[in-house]
């Protein structure tokens, strides 16, 4: 049984659709990849998931299967005891998403605190766990600390900390490193991968970096303005050979690892593996004609 299983998603902001026919699975200990351009409505999929739409916004058709539950027909009475415990959010935002008010042991702290933890000694050793874990030096100081006073690919790290503290079984990360140097993205991508071999966590990594998706994924889902295009192993679940895409995020060739049989290797890039090259013919870069090919 899948983990997650999304059908027929559909979201609307001030009555205007913003996505329809959103249908994705996660299995266990699986990462899937969500790509897609901006705007293509995969941060609006990340927080419907989890019931964190803005008060503008209706989820107006879909089911959310998690596990046995329809998450779709919840109220935020009962996703809060699913938020955190069983689905983690690291969102796109580092910036915006920590309190700039409080320490970063008290958030991390909090969100213990919210799922029942009371020892006041145990949520320190924890949250100082849970800051090492993630990789930053002296987690005391930086306990102390208040957001300002990180870099992003810190603050970004404390999300990611509060994400995995209660040891969810799916961790969507929106964007976890789009604002990060190139470094830094690859350690917070390997400190994801890491969780999930420890752990056995489920990941719905959105990027807009296919090369990322190629590497760090299982499966990719293609998503694309107001549109969806399902997520499969089979090449044919890509748009379609000459269909165009108005964003520029194609530029990536995914490596396709094959194993002497010529099927994909396990624990290597996707299975799915196309090759999308830019046609010589298109016009200027906001409206330039991609074209994908599965790859041999
Ligand atoms: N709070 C909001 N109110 C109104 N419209 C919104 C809101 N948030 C998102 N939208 C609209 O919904 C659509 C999908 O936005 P969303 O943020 O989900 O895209 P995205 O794929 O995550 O983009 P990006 O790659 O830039 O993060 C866009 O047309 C956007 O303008
Ligand atoms: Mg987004």
């Amino acid at each position: 049984m899948s983990l997650l299983e999304v059908h027929d998603l559909a979201v609307s902001y001030d009555g205007r659709r913003a996505l329809h026919g959103v249908s994705l699975s996660v299995e266990p200990g699986e990462v899937v990849a969500v790509v897609g351009g901006s705007g293509s409505g995969k941060s609006t999929t990340a927080h419907a998931l989890i019931g964190l739409l803005p008060a503008n916004a209706t989820l107006d058709a879909g089911r959310i299967l998690f596990g046995e539950n329809d998450l779709a027909g919840w109220s935020q009475h009962r996703l809060r005891a699913v938020r955190g415990s069983q689905i983690g959010l690291v969102p796109q935002d580092p910036a915006n998403s920590l309190d700039p008010v409080k320490s970063i042991g008290a958030q991390l702290g909090e969100v213990l605190r919210i799922h029942g933890e009371r020892d006041r000694r145990t949520i320190r050793t924890r949250v100082l766990d849970l800051l090492a874990r993630v990789g930053l030096p002296d987690p005391e100081t930086r306990a102390r600390q208040y957001p300002h006073e990180l870099s992003g690919g810190m603050r970004q790290r404390v999300l990611i900390a509060a994400a995995i503290a209660l040891r969810p079984r799916l961790i969507i990360a929106d964007e976890p490193t789009s604002a990060l140097d190139v470094t830094v993205q690859r350690r917070v991508l390997d400190l994801i991968d890491d969780l999930r071999a420890e752990y056995g966590t489920a990941v719905l990594l959105v990027t807009h970096d296919l090369g990322v998706a190629a590497v760090r994924s299982d499966r990719v889902v293609v998503m694309r303005t107001a549109a969806w295009s399902s997520g499969a192993r089979r090449p044919r679940s890509w748009p379609r050979p000459g269909s165009t895409t108005r964003s520029g995020c194609w530029t990536t060739r995914p490596p396709c690892r094959r194993g002497p049989s010529g099927s994909p290797v396990k624990g290597g890039p996707p299975s799915w593996c196309a090759t999308w090259s830019r046609s010589s013919a298109s016009g200027g870069a906001r409206s330039a004609r991609w074209t994908a090919r599965p790859s041999r």
